[in-house]
């Protein structure tokens, strides 16, 4: 007798009433009426319930044995459902299938969770069990999508003459990789790979071989401190191109992201999409990766204050800082626990100082710290916040940039907490023109705030010595609802400038010639202008699905302390292991073993 399938758990619809079919699948529910005992078969492609009657009794008894996830192959007809069983919300829900054959391929222990989307079993069961949460429907759609998207994009690229080359997972590490993971090296003892925290180096080389337009959906490896759009293995859609500028780059992945949307979630994406300077993006919306799915934009309200009666605000822009506003509109009225539970989130969530409000009701404004100020001063500050009647101005004074963060988050807390962002939108946009380096008060260095490779722009160039603060790179991040999804820039391509931007972080002659010589070299010998991307796939699809979280949309996650705990690594090795490695461990990490 075959159990092969005829169909899947997903297909059988009144079309197929009367065939004899074969399905294989898990128990899903098991509901025993006495006489007829119903079981609703799961695949990955669907539900179909499956009947057994009483009139044959051995297959009847072995229903019975049957409990949830047990594996099982049924031979039988399809029928209609009665009447008042049909659920028209399924596929299949107009059928069943009255089983007379049947065979058990697996039993299984009870599971310690359902296999059912909204499961109130915390994470680390989940994560523990991690087969078994897979089988739920939700993790198997966002697989699925992930999987078709991935399938989108290779064919997005092929189409247009890109190459998918494989880049090494073994290499070296680089000066600014303080976040590698190390790989020993057994038959070079001492010596060590690290895993690319991406492909980049790899990918320039590439266009100076001549590889010209490159693209790789590849893992990536960073040891970093985690949160729900971090993990420390993830994905990247890595792209690099020769003889480009940022326009070609904007409009190939503008095309890219239109096309993705169109074809998985049927949605329309207006190209070209909106670009926003970092400095504009940080003055209108305190982030360098604003969510445009609501307006509330931030108003700079210090020439208004600078000299009125209040003492915070006239010593804040003495010293240089700024007083900053965000209008909250219709919330004018607004009763003073919410503010106080709001000016509290202001100074535990977004780090601020404290927060001062201005409530513009009934044609009076009334001011949290109005004692301080005259009439026409408010009245100043709520035209310069754009406040109308019945408005809620919400104000934070302190040092810039900082206080731009903290209005940046503040303004973020206002459009959850009121219900003001557009959750079915979808809001692209590019942020441009980063600054080349920022200082590390900490290090006393600069650090490139992309990547050592991005190029100056041009016009900033002889600024690299003398005011390297002021340089702006030739950088841009693809934003997406308020997260950063991708992330390049047009790269350096002659040794000297490379050398010039080595020299400013620190990395001399003849360390850049240790670390990086091999780039460094290969620009010696003809390299291309060039410029690429990364997008982060796993955020992508993230979005895409309404994920709360980049766990649910990888098939084997790590936890937030980066392990895993299905398979339990990382994990300590054998002294064996350690001493054929040349590995001998400190006290301090031994102890903790
Ligand atoms: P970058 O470091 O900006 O650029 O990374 C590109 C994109 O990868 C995603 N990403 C992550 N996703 C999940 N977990 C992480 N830990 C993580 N880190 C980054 C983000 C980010 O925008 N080589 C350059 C790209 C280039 O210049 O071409 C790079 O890696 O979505």
């Amino acid at each position: 007798m075959s159990w092969l399938r005829t169909h899947t758990c997903g297909e059988l619809t009144k079309e197929q009433k009367g065939r004899e079919v074969v399905l294989n699948g898990w128990v899903s529910t098991r509901r025993d009426l006495g006489g007829l005992i119903f079981i609703d078969l799961r695949d990955r492609y669907g539900i179909t319930q499956i009947v057994f009657d009483e009139t044959n009794k051995e297959i009847h008894s072995m229903a019975e044995q049957l409990r949830s996830e047990y594996v099982i192959g049924v031979k039988g007809k399809v029928i209609n459902r009665s009447e008042e069983t049909i659920n028209p919300v399924m596929n299949t829900g107009e059928i069943e299938v009255e089983v007379s054959g049947i065979t058990v391929y697996s039993k299984a222990d009870t599971p310690p969770f359902e296999i059912k989307d909204q499961i109130a079993t915390n994470e680390e069961t989940r994560l523990r069990h991690r087969y078994l949460d897979l089988r739920r429907p939700e993790l198997q759609k966002n697989m699925l999508l992930r999987s078709d998207v991935a399938h989108t994009i290779r064919n997005f690229y092929h189409e247009r003459k890109f190459a998918e080359v494989e880049t090494p997972v073994l290499m070296r590490s680089t000066p600014e990789g303080a976040r590698d993971y190390l790989v020993p090296s057994r038959v070079n003892p001492g010596k060590f790979f690290a895993l690319p925290q991406s492909p980049q180096t790899y990918k320039q080389i590439l266009m100076v071989a001549g590889m010209d337009r490159y693209f790789q959906i590849v893992k990536c490896f960073r040891d970093e401190d985690l949160r729900a759009d971090r993990q420390p293995e993830f994905t990247q859609v890595d792209v690099e191109m020769s003889f480009v500028n940022e326009e070609v780059i904007y409009s190939t992945h503008e095309e890219l992201m239109a096309t993705i949307w169109k074809e998985h979630l049927g949605v329309e994406i207006q190209a070209p999409f909106p670009r926003l300077t970092y400095s504009e993006a940080l003055q209108k919306f305190g982030s360098d990766k604003p969510d445009l799915r609501f307006g509330v934009e931030i108003n700079d309200i210090s020439d208004e204050v600078s000299d009125s009666g209040f003492k915070i605000f006239n010593s804040t822009v003495q010293k240089g800082g700024r007083v900053l506003s965000i209008t909250v509109p219709g919330q004018g009225s607004l009763g003073r626990g919410a503010l106080d539970r709001l000016t509290e989130k202001a100074k535990t969530q977004a780090g601020a100082a404290g927060m001062i409000f201005m409530r513009l009701d009934g044609g009076e404004i009334t001011c949290s710290v109005s004692k301080f100020l005259d009439e026409s001063t408010m009245e100043k500050m709520a035209g310069a916040s754009g406040a109308k009647d019945g408005d809620l101005v919400l104000i934070l004074a302190g040092p810039a940039p900082a206080v731009y963060k903290q209005m940046g988050s503040l303004r973020l807390i206002v459009g959850e907490e009121f219900d003001l962002i557009d959750k079915s939108a979808t809001k692209f946009l590019w942020v441009t023109e980063f600054p080349l380096v920022e200082w590390s008060k900490e290090d006393l260095r600069y650090y490139a705030l992309h990547h050592p490779f991005t190029a100056p722009k041009p016009e900033d160039l002889d600024k690299l010595e003398s005011k390297p603060e002021e340089v702006n790179a030739r950088a841009y991040d693809l934003v997406l609802n308020g997260n950063e999804i991708g992330g390049g820039s047009i790269r350096i391509h002659d040794p000297k400038t490379q050398q010039r931007l080595f020299d400013l972080l620190g990395i001399h002659e003849k360390e850049a010639g240790e670390k990086f010589g091999f780039l460094l070299n290969a620009f010696k010998y003809g390299a291309p202008p060039h410029g690429g991307i990364a997008l982060g796939l796993d955020r992508i699809i993230m979005l895409m699905s309404g994920s709360q979280s980049l766990r649910d949309v990888i098939a084997f996650p790590k936890n937030q302390k980066a392990q895993s705990l299905m398979d339990n690594c990382p994990d300590v090795v054998d002294e064996k292991q350690l001493k054929e490695l040349h590995i001998s461990l400190r006290k301090s990490a031994e102890l903790k073993n």
